[in-house]
């Protein structure tokens, strides 16, 4: 039997049920739905719907459905269409037809809203949790590695020479800047709907403030048309993951290019590559292929729920049970992903004598044109005669500190014999100590930062 079998006279048909039933994917929101029927049995308890002895006899009734969920003893029968129809039919059966009073003023519209709600909220929470220890991991290698160089690139050509710890920590920037977005998506999402009905509002004399409050919602919506289709907090969760998804994407890239053995800067752990079944000497870095790769399916998530939103007529619409397994798939996806990639970094073997070794000459070309540029030439100009040098290097085929004084001084007068000073990595890194620049002595204030930042987590 359904909930809403009243009007009709024939029972619907199996192939409707397959397509309309979401008790497949949503039973797995069933601790809020009854968190929320228990909070709302009191609200209309004080409202005075139930007396104080019905209100016992139906929180008593849904402790025990409960039970049954967590004891994996619930049975889902035909009529079963979602969480909030399972709970019911099964409270019904347990205590009776004082269950029927439950649901007065109340519609599926904002109870679902208030579930997912809730739900979101605790993944929201785990998210951060799992992104703050990834983000302790970047900054505990970070640490180890605050002098030691390696090549930084720019478009993936070689740039300039960097410190290890500058590359670990510029991931912990990106991580937090996804924590501050949870924390705000989590801000807007703790808003309870509950109190809605169907999409007018209802006529009891619920307090929707201490439900909210009740259910450790921070606040209630303010118009019922919108709350019970505002699906705003699904879609920035599902953006936030999606931009998390992004940067682990391009951590595991970075990764995959400098696990190569051509690069060799860095050594994955055994447990955490893979090999192959055909070349014996194969050692993959398949979780980072596979954190690049989970990026496009949460991003398709974003783009699917907005697509089901967009153009959706006022108020709830059926459309919107498109919403939640994206959510939880999402949620599933990075669940699975964010403890692998934290064990990756928290176990990656970096080799600074391949990461130095990959350092050539003409990554101080810069540093080369800001000598000049320190001898009063301006900058421009410097650049074309630093390129000129470059050139003449290559046609001599040398390296650019190879060049003799004489073949530089031909480029510009400017040129001493202190210029032999420029071709010195560590010091080229050394000047970069201006705030957020590379230089141990930077990077040592930015790990400080990063200590600060990393405090705290989303509060409850
Ligand atoms: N299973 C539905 C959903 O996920 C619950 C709300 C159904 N409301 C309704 N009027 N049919 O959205």
């Amino acid at each position: 039997m359904t909930l809403w079998g009243g009007r009709f006279s024939e029972p619907s048909d199996a192939d409707l049920r397959a397509l309309n039933d979401s008790i497949g994917f949503d039973r797995r929101m069933y601790r809020q739905d009854i968190r929320g029927s228990m909070a709302y049995a009191r609200a209309i308890t004080r409202a005075g719907i139930l007396t104080d002895a019905e209100a016992q006899t139906i929180i008593d009734g849904l402790e025990r459905v409960l039970a049954e969920f967590e004891g994996g003893t619930f049975v889902l029968q035909v009529g079963d269409e979602d969480i909030h129809t399972a709970v019911e039919r099964r409270l019904t059966e347990l205590v009776g037809a004082v269950a029927g009073r439950l649901h007065t003023g109340r519609s599926r519209n904002d109870q679902v809203a208030t579930d997912f709600r809730l739900w979101v909220m605790d993944a929201l929470r785990e998210i951060d949790a799992r992104a703050q220890t990834l983000q302790a991991a970047l900054l505990e290698q970070a640490e180890r590695h605050v002098t030691t160089l390696m090549p930084g690139y720019t478009h993936l050509q070689p740039a300039q020479p960097i410190t290890a710890a500058h590359w670990l920590l510029s991931f912990f920037w990106m991580l937090a800047r996804d924590r501050e977005r949870l924390a705000d998506t989590y801000r807007r999402t703790a808003v309870s709907p509950l109190g809605s009905g169907a999409l007018a509002g209802t006529p009891l004399a619920i307090d929707r403030a201490a439900l909210a409050n009740e259910l450790g919602l921070h606040s209630h919506s303010q118009n019922s048309l919108d709350s019970v289709s505002d699906r705003d907090f699904a879609v920035e969760s599902l953006f936030t993951f999606a931009l998390l998804g992004t940067h682990l994407s391009r951590l595991g890239e970075d990764i995959i290019l400098y696990s190569n053995p051509q690069f060799g800067y860095i050594t994955l752990n055994d447990r955490y590559s893979t090999g192959s079944s055909l070349m014996p000497q194969k050692r993959n870095a398949d979780p980072m292929e596979l954190a690049r790769g989970k990026a496009g399916r949460l991003i398709g998530h974003l783009a699917g729920l907005l697509a089901t939103l967009k153009g959706l007529p006022s108020s709830y619409n059926k459309d919107l049970q498109e919403d939640k397994e994206r959510v939880f798939d999402a949620v599933d996806t990075l669940n699975v992903l964010l403890p692998v990639v934290t064990a990756i970094i928290n176990t990656l073997k970096l080799n600074p004598e391949r990461m130095r070794a990959a350092l050539t000459d003409d990554m101080l070309a810069t540093d080369l044109a800001d000598y000049l540029v320190r001898k009063g030439m301006p900058f421009r100009e410097a650049h074309h005669v630093v390129g000129g040098a470059v050139r003449v290097a290559a046609e001599q085929g040398v390296t650019l500190s190879v060049l003799s004084l004489e073949t530089l001084q031909a480029l510009s007068p400017l040129f001493g014999a202190d210029v032999r000073a420029v071709f010195d990595f560590d010091a080229s890194v050394a000047r970069r100590s201006a705030d957020g620049g590379t230089a141990p002595d930077a990077v040592r204030r930015q790990i400080a930062a990063a200590h600060d930042a990393l405090a705290g987590q989303l509060a409850q």
